[in-house]
């Protein structure tokens, strides 16, 4: 009955939290991309990537904004459910969007919505100590959770910009702690985003979940990027962790098998693309 699940016709059966876990406990880097279509979906997954992330970078890369801030669920949806189209092996996972998971209730009403609408195998909130409730409350539902760390670009407003966090001891300690907690809670990954690579060592050696980063360092047990950032085709100017695989590479599908291959061989993210 469940073969279907476990092998859809591929050599290597689909990856789960499970294989994600054994990943971490094996020492094997966990590769990420976000995706928004079906298209580069199918490339992303033939590359190799671990994880696709359906991310609310949409709103900016996709939909021209400044800034997270205007991305709907609906808009989630929609892009998570071509994505999902295109997926035989990643695991697939969906951003809970802005002020989408503000109360326990709606918390859980919209991950339902992104998993079964959408497609998603988990969903990934911005969370900290105030959203410890609600990565409980999803947990209790079996809905599998992302806890995302560090830079939450959804408060960019209220932080200031786009800026690297835990920079100070005090900021670096509470964030580990908070990481854990959210494990506590239930959160099956931690997502860091833009902090120093000690706080990036540091979370990662004290969960017993796998820790994916962006702008964390090497340490983490994966890295995540933007698939425009790795295509080169992101417009301005792009952070400092960004590496564009596609200038050395002919064609997407070769630049997102570099961008695979030098995560699992460890050489992205290099000393230029870290904060220390
Ligand atoms: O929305 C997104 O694409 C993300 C990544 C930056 C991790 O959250």
């Amino acid at each position: 009955m469940y073969t279907q699940l476990e092998q859809r016709g591929m050599p290597e059966p689909p990856v789960n939290v499970g294989t994600l876990r054994n990943m971490k406990e094996a020492g094997e880097k966990i590769a990420c991309l976000t995706a928004y279509d079906a298209s580069f979906a199918v490339l992303v997954d033939a590359a190799g990537t671990d994880l696709v992330l359906v991310g609310d970078s949409l709103g900016m890369v996709i939909q021209g904004h400044d800034t997270t801030v205007p991305v709907t669920v609906n808009d989630i949806i929609y892009h998570c459910r071509s994505v999902a189209r295109g997926l035989r092996r990643a695991f697939l996972v969906a951003d809970m969007p802005f002020m989408s998971y503000t109360e326990p209730g709606l918390a859980l009403d919209n991950a339902v919505r992104l998993m079964q609408e959408g497609g998603a195998m988990m969903v990934k909130l911005e969370g900290g100590e105030g959203q410890i409730e609600i990565v409980e409350h999803l947990a209790r539902h079996d809905i599998p959770v992302c806890a995302h760390l560090g830079l939450k670009p959804q408060s960019v407003h209220k932080i200031g910009g786009f800026k690297v966090q835990g920079r100070e001891p005090d900021k670096a300690a509470e964030m580990i702690a908070t990481a854990r907690r959210l494990q506590d809670a239930g959160a099956d990954v931690v997502l860091l985003e833009c902090v120093p690579n000690e706080v990036g060592k540091a979370v990662t050696a004290q969960l017993s979940v796998p820790v994916i980063g962006i702008g964390a360092g090497p340490d983490v047990d994966g890295q995540i990027l933007v698939l425009y950032d790795v295509l080169g085709i992101t417009r301005g100017r792009t952070p400092r962790f960004v590496r564009n695989f596609q200038a050395e590479h002919p064609t997407p599908l070769e630049a997102l098998r570099a961008y695979v291959k030098a995560v699992k061989d460890r050489e992205y993210p290099a000393p230029e693309h870290c904060f220390s």
